[in-house]
């Protein structure tokens, strides 16, 4: 089964993303949601559609969490995890801000959940074309070839990225302080703008390690199984297996991810 909804997802993220990227030099709406930072155009609300539209015809019976239609603080509403069944976890442009930049790190993503479970993950960049899938216990590819996570072993050699939201962003602040001692500590690092992409990243070794705070289910559902089925390993700041719940997500190639953690917690 898993698979076949892999083969689905891979097929309306093209979908997603050849309407999104057509999008990208013609005049579109653009709002802010909380702040300036914090925005959404007409591209993120035909992809939604699209997606959305698809998965109801396809399988009726699955439900769908999905960045604007459901974007509340508390995605799971009063629950903790997610619904039983299957369920599609849907962001349609991750990297809203460099699509509307021009930049080419945005991307589609899809993560498929059974029972509370993350066991599918679909992450599409139209403009690179690059399509990273991943089941459980299938592996993980970047269009159709296996990827895996790099071999760095100490962080004097990682390359570390993070993404933060504006309002976490003041002198002093802990993801501040966290970036000052990445930077004191590792190669270097990266903040890119698209959480999924990151992680798929990650995955195909491109980067050592990554961690972001205030994140939701649909930054992180797809990036979270690619990266696993590729080697690597993915848990909240306090080194416990990261669940869809948590917001703070700490990942890796595992060989460094101790060393990571220790900068990450120790603010
Ligand atoms: C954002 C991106 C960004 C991350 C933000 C997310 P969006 O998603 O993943 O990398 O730093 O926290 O909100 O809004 O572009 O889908
Ligand atoms: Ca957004
Ligand atoms: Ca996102
Ligand atoms: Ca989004």
């Amino acid at each position: 089964m898993e698979e076949l909804l892999v083969q689905s997802a891979a097929l309306y993220a093209r979908e997603a993303g050849e309407l999104v990227a057509g999008l990208m030099n013609k005049p579109y709406g653009i709002q802010q949601k909380v702040n300036r930072s914090d925005l959404v155009t007409e591209a993120d609300v035909s992809s939604e559609k699209l997606l959305r539209g698809r998965i109801g015809r396809d399988y009726p019976d699955h439900w769908i969490l999905s960045e604007e239609s459901d974007g509340a603080n508390d995605p799971f509403g009063v629950c903790e995890e997610p619904p039983a069944g299957y369920g599609w976890i849907i962001d349609p442009i991750d990297g809203t801000i460099n699509f509307i930049h021009g930049t080419s790190h945005f991307a589609i993503s899809i993560g498929i959940v059974k029972d509370g479970v993350p066991v599918a993950g679909v992450v599409y960049n139209p403009l690179t074309d690059e399509m990273f899938t991943a089941r459980l216990n299938g592996g993980a590819y970047v269009n159709g070839e296996r990827i895996q996570v790099g071999s760095e072993a100490a962080l004097g050699d990682a390359l570390l990225a993070t993404g933060f939201q504006a309002s976490e962003w003041r002198p002093g602040s802990g993801v501040v302080e966290q970036i000052g001692r990445v930077v004191g500590t590792s190669r270097s690092m990266r903040i890119m703008g698209a959480a999924s992409l990151d992680l798929c990243m990650v995955a195909s070794g491109k980067l050592t390690g990554f961690w972001h705070g205030g994140l939701y289910p649909w930054d992180a559902a797809a990036g979270i199984v690619i990266l696993s089925e590729a080697g690597g390993v993915v848990t909240t700041d306090e080194g416990r297996p990261y669940r869809l719940s948590d917001t703070t997500l700490v990942a890796s190639n595992r060989l460094i991810h101790d060393g990571l953690l220790g900068i990450v917690a120790s603010v």
